[in-house]
């Protein structure tokens, strides 16, 4: 099944974060550190460039990936023109702490009452945004335009009397590529009407059975050595003793392992060799 998921509420929200980048200093884009490339919109990176603003990547939900491939990743986006990145976990005071300092360097001249650093958050739905947003602030700050009928699109808050972010609902961007839709929607960015679990289970299957082997003979008991992900998600009905409804609810006991970090810190992407941001 083809995933495509741009729910109508995002274009009023695509406009709105055209004109609001415009007078902003500081494009603070979060992405998912499992995801650091699926996870970054190519509308917020084309109203970017247009605008000519520098990017503070955050890695987030950085205890969930591995560590070894987000040192990867920072180093490659650190590598991007006009752009820093730092990987964070929101639940995570200190590291959310860096987050107001690494985007003033990126605009050394603001830092006044009369010129303020002006910050925008961009993100992918699910991304931590809001968890994010609410440490940066340190109080519960209402998430912003999530829902069709919240006309509330963006919202202004001060972080200290020189400085201000403004909060966007989180966006998705159409005609996604297949292969990125897959990869949002293991690490649950996409809303689940929008896609069947057991193809997603089977593509996020292959992809771990290649690269994280060792973890799933871990959580699950060893599997056959020739197991592809038809054959995984046969293992964990049977361990799970699931005997109803068993394609769909072994896939959503392997989503669910996953999202909640059971097979240990993974990361389903590596940085490509040559590519710019
Ligand atoms: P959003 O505004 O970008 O949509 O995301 P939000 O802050 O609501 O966070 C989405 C989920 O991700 C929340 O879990 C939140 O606790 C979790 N999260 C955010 N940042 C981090 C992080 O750095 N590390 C980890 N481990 N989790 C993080 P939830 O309410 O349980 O939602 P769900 O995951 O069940 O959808």
């Amino acid at each position: 099944m083809a995933i495509d998921w741009f729910p109508g509420h995002m274009v009023a929200a695509r406009k709105n974060a055209a004109e609001t980048m415009r007078k902003t200093d500081v494009v603070i884009e979060v992405l998912d550190a499992r995801v650091p490339l699926a996870s970054r919109s190519p509308m917020v990176e084309e109203l970017r460039r247009e605008n000519q603003r520098p990017a503070l990547k955050l890695l987030n939900k950085a205890d969930l990936a591995d560590p070894a491939r987000t040192a990867a990743w920072i180093a490659w986006y650190n590598a991007q023109p006009n752009t820093k990145a730092i990987a964070v976990t929101a639940q995570k005071a200190g590291d959310v702490q860096r987050i107001p300092r690494a985007a003033q360097e990126l605009a050394p001249t603001r830092t006044t009452a009369l010129k303020p650093l002006r910050l925008m958050i961009l993100g992918i739905p699910n991304v931590g945004k809001s968890t994010l947003m609410n440490a940066l602030l340190k109080r519960k700050v209402a998430k912003v335009g999530d829902e069709p009928a919240i006309t509330k699109m963006q919202a202004r808050h001060a972080l200290s009397p020189t400085s201000y972010i403004v909060d966007t609902p989180g966006m998705m961007w159409p005609g996604v590529d297949q292969h990125v839709a897959h990869l949002l929607a293991a690490t649950h960015s996409i809303g689940r009407n929008a896609y069947d679990d057991h193809d997603v289970a089977l593509f996020l299957a292959e992809l771990l059975l290649t690269h994280y082997r060792a973890r799933l003979d871990e959580r699950y008991g060893a599997l056959p050595p020739d197991a592809d992900g038809h054959a995984l998600l046969a293992h964990i009905a049977r361990v799970r003793s699931i005997v109803r409804d068993v394609a769909p609810l072994a896939a959503l006991t392997f989503l669910k392992d996953f999202r909640n970090g059971l097979f240990g810190r993974i990361t389903l992407e590596v940085p490509p060799a040559a590519e710019r941001a």
